[in-house]
């Protein structure tokens, strides 16, 4: 594991009307981690990316990346920051195609504008990175296709080749596998296996199946009601009570391989 601190939440809290999603989570994520977020349903698993992406405001406490207070900043200045969260570009250019999207996504992280109709044209190198981020994603098939005609697995896996393109330090998947087939699951994982070598980049992963996790994480945090409850090697976390309390009847065991 690295040292130093990417990522880092202070006393962050939200509440909704009397309930407290999110219960003062404290926790600081280094480069070169994956870390998972497990807790049953309800747990508070999203809304803690939320405050995080700062697509939800919190009632107290604070988001620093490498150091610098984020509180303040909308969703895209978060992103712009090097917070990236696949579903922010989810449903921007259902109408453009596979590769015109990744294309955008790369540019928008260039700071190039949004002018692209006049540059596309002359930007090889953009292209090339594009299909080179479409392969990995096992979209190039698709290459062509409007976003919008994708089948849902697909639109998972264009999501994370737009999060890829934007290259952040901080890589935000809320179970990234839910709702895809069989075949298409070891695609998206094997992409996290290999973000996950990049010594600076920094991993958050909420996933319920514990194979997966087993495999994939440096680090388990547990949620529960919104408060961090545990904290450490997976195989510790797993093994104690509070987790196996947590998921005990309210998530589905999973045979470990
Ligand atoms: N926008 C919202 N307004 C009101 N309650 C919310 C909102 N978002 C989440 N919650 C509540 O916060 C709690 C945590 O939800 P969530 O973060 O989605 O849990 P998890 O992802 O761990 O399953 C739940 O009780 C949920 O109903
Ligand atoms: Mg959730």
């Amino acid at each position: 594991m690295s040292s130093g601190i990417s990522l880092e939440t202070r006393d962050l809290t939200i509440r909704f009307g009397g309930h407290v999603a999110v219960n003062a989570v404290s926790c600081a994520f280094g480069p070169g981690t994956l870390t998972a977020i497990v807790g049953p349903n309800g747990a508070g698993k999203t809304t803690y990316f939320n405050l995080i992406s700062g697509q939800l405001k919190p009632s107290a406490g604070q988001v620093l990346l490498h150091g610098r207070d984020l509180s303040h900043l909308s969703a895209p200045a978060r992103t712009h920051a090097g917070l990236g969260r696949a579903f922010q570009l989810t449903s921007l250019f259902p109408n453009l195609s596979v590769l015109e999207n990744i294309r955008l996504a790369l540019q928008s992280r260039r700071h190039l504008g949004l002018d692209l109709w006049h540059v596309w044209s002359h930007h090889k190198a953009l292209t090339e990175r594009a299909e080179q981020v479409l392969e990995s994603v096992a979209l190039t098939a698709r290459r062509d296709q409007p976003a919008a005609a994708l089948p849902h697995g697909d639109q998972r896996k264009l999501e994370v080749g737009m999060l890829m393109a934007l290259d952040p330090a901080v890589y935000l998947f809320d179970e990234p596998t839910a709702g895809m087939s069989v075949d298409e699951v070891p695609v998206i994982l094997d992409l996290i296996r290999r973000l996950r070598l990049q010594a600076d980049k920094t991993i958050l992963l909420v996933e319920h199946k514990m194979d997966v996790v087993r495999e994939l994480a440096d680090r388990i945090i547990v949620l529960h009601n919104g408060a961090l409850v545990a904290d450490g090697e997976p195989e510790a976390v797993i093994a104690s009570p509070v987790v196996q309390q947590a998921y005990l009847g309210l998530a589905p065991v999973e045979e470990a391989t």
